[in-house]
């Protein structure tokens, strides 16, 4: 069994995000309800059954949005003008179910409900927090540094509470240092002044990062060797500037260049993350399925962090867990997951694997999805 955050057994009884879910004119779901859901729920059927469709679902439910970063248009279905998601929700892991409800149409206009509040895009991340493996998920290895940002800012948005009002402060001093760059001539003193609160800005917000980053990384070592053996790779934080030198001399230096280009080349909008493998970058090295199994323990230790600082368990959505992997590294993602916190949704075509690699008392869920609909086939086992 693997150990990890502190979990040495299959945790039976931990609270569940969500209990039920209501779908309305999602993709090919027209209206699809799921009145038990489980700690694990493996969703199963044939190619373009629905079942990235109901992963879409509950990712739309948390953030108002498709996984796939494609318009909203392409998530509602064909013919419709609004799509609708409804769960119950125990998502602070309090016992205290509160329905929860997003409506979106085609003119943009969105409504969240919560225990018949409404709340803002911040708050609904907040209370229903989701992780996406799916095939996009290689981006944080193999796409540019802004994808492997929003995973860097997924977590230290959920780490400290502090961190959304440094970030939304430092885009709107960065937009307005770039419009005065891109005028081409910039009073001295102006610019001090934009340039001091560019720094305090920065300096804050990338503190909160590397904080981050280094709680992170014992879990993405422990997530790591749990997942793939004999490999290391080593993941490091690169802040967008070299932090030996002060960023207010480095801005200095560089304003000539960032007068001709129109934009401020330093600073926390050009951080990175990197992930090594000797002297080589993952990305580089790596075999797909080695590649997948990274991610997937990146992923992993953010929703572990998560649960240790907050007590509450993340929504994974996992979409054809067992695409790239052997049966061993399918069954060693399975456990992972079994003795984690989190409530997992679980994409794949044939269920035959994903029904045998989980301890009796987990609980688990089959779901068959078969042309935009959805049947609870009970615990494994319990089919005939
Ligand atoms: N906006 C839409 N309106 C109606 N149907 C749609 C829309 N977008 C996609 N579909 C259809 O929904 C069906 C289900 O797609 P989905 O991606 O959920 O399938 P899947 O079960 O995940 O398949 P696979 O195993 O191939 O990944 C597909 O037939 C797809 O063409
Ligand atoms: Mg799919």
């Amino acid at each position: 069994m693997t150990v990890f955050g502190g979990l040495s057994a299959p945790c039976l009884y931990l609270p569940m995000p969500l209990k039920q879910l209501r779908i309305q004119h999602i993709r090919n779901l027209t209206n699809v309800t799921a009145d038990r859901l489980s700690r694990i729920n493996i969703l199963y059927g044939d190619n373009g059954s629905g079942k990235t469709s109901v992963l879409e679902a509950i990712h739309f439910l948390g953030l108002t949005r498709s996984f796939r970063g494609n318009q909203f248009r392409h998530l509602v279905q064909e013919g419709e003008t609004r799509a609708l998601v409804f769960a119950q929700t125990d998502s602070l892991g309090a016992g205290q179910v509160k329905p929860l409800g997003v409506e979106r149409s085609l003119d943009a206009d969105v409504r969240v409900r919560y225990a018949g509040e409404s709340l803002d895009a911040a708050a609904l991340a907040e209370l229903l927090p989701i992780q996406v493996i799916n095939s996009d998920t290689f981006d944080l290895l193999d796409g540019s540094p802004g994808i492997r940002r929003q995973f860097l800012d997924w977590g230290t948005f959920h780490f400290d509470p502090a961190f959304i009002r440094l970030w939304r402060g430092f885009r709107r001093i960065l937009k307005q240092r770039n419009s005065l760059l891109k005028c081409g001539k910039i009073d001295p003193r102006v610019r001090q002044t934009w340039d001091a609160e560019f720094v305090h800005y920065a300096e804050q917000m990338t503190a909160l990062r590397q904080l981050y980053i280094e709680q992170l990384r014992p879990g993405f070592e422990q997530a790591l060797s749990a997942l793939l053996q004999g490999v290391e790779v080593r993941l490091l934080f690169s802040p967008g500037w070299d932090r030996k030198r002060g960023l207010e001399a480095l801005l200095t230096e560089n304003l000539e260049r960032d007068l001709r280009q129109g934009f401020t080349s330093l600073g926390p909008q050009r951080a990175d993350l990197r992930f090594k493998t000797g002297s080589l970058n993952a990305a580089d090295r790596l075999s797909r399925g080695q590649k997948k199994l990274v991610v997937s323990a990146f992923r992993l230790a953010q929703g572990a962090l998560f649960h240790r600082l907050n007590n509450r368990a993340c929504i994974y959505l996992i979409d054809d867990l067992p695409a790239e992997l052997d049966e061993r590294h399918c069954r060693q993602f399975c456990e992972f997951l079994e003795a984690s916190a989190n409530q997992c949704f679980i994409t794949c075509v044939d269920p035959d694997l994903l029904s045998r690699v989980w301890q009796p008392e987990t609980d688990v869920a089959l779901f068959r999805v078969e042309s935009g609909t959805l049947t609870h086939r009970g615990a494994p086992g319990d089919q005939t």
